[in-house]
């Protein structure tokens, strides 16, 4: 039987893990950072499909108060992320018109999405625009991107599993790590 504990064999046990209880433990610490800023404010939760769910659902779940959830789906245009133009596949169903909005994602490579979705969010009229993302690769920043809650600063190489996919599988690893070389070659 395939099941997600059988496929995180497929990582490679030398290289960067983080398990679930490290993600988890992150998150919770962020929540409570997050709690505590938006004390007394209204909170739209912003996850850009797909890499971000299950950061969204465990961080979400983490926090002691309300908040609205919504989801974007974007592309980048013609397969490349060097442009750092983006399109938008699925828009947003709430007015951001006074919000207080915070970006959940899972990571950050280059940065380009990310600044071009900080712009776009903010021509909208919300009362605040931050980010929260699980993991950031510094090495591989190609635009400053002004994050207020990072949970990890990993090296720059390609990482897997709690929604961060190859080819689209291995979303459903509870961890996150790289692929052993076995499984691309
Ligand atoms: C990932 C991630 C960010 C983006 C970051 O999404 O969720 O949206 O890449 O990369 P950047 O900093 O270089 O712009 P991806 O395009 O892999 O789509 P997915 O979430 O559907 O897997």
């Amino acid at each position: 039987m395939v099941d997600a504990a059988h496929i995180e064999t497929d990582l490679d046990p030398t290289a960067l893990n983080l398990s679930e209880s490290d993600i988890l433990g992150r998150l919770k610490e962020i929540a409570g950072q997050i709690d505590a800023d938006y004390e007394g404010k209204d909170l739209l939760l912003v996850g850009v499909l797909k890499g971000a769910v299950m950061v969204m659902a465990d961080l979400s779940r983490s926090l002691n108060r309300h908040v609205e959830i919504d989801w974007m789906a974007v592309s980048s245009y013609a397969g490349t992320k060097s442009s750092g133009v983006v399109r938008i596949l699925k828009d947003l169903d709430t007015d951001l018109e006074g919000r207080h909005v915070l970006i959940v994602e899972d990571i950050i490579d280059t940065g380009l999405t990310l600044s071009w979705l900080v712009k776009n969010l903010k021509s909208r009229g919300p009362a605040s625009v931050e980010i929260a993302t699980l993991l950031r690769k510094p090495d591989a920043l190609e635009m400053a991107v002004d994050v207020k809650y990072v949970g990890f600063d990993i090296p720059n190489a390609f990482v897997v599993g709690y929604g961060l996919d190859f080819n689209e599988k291995y979303r459903n690893l509870r961890s996150i790590g790289t692929l052993a070389e076995h499984t691309y070659s």
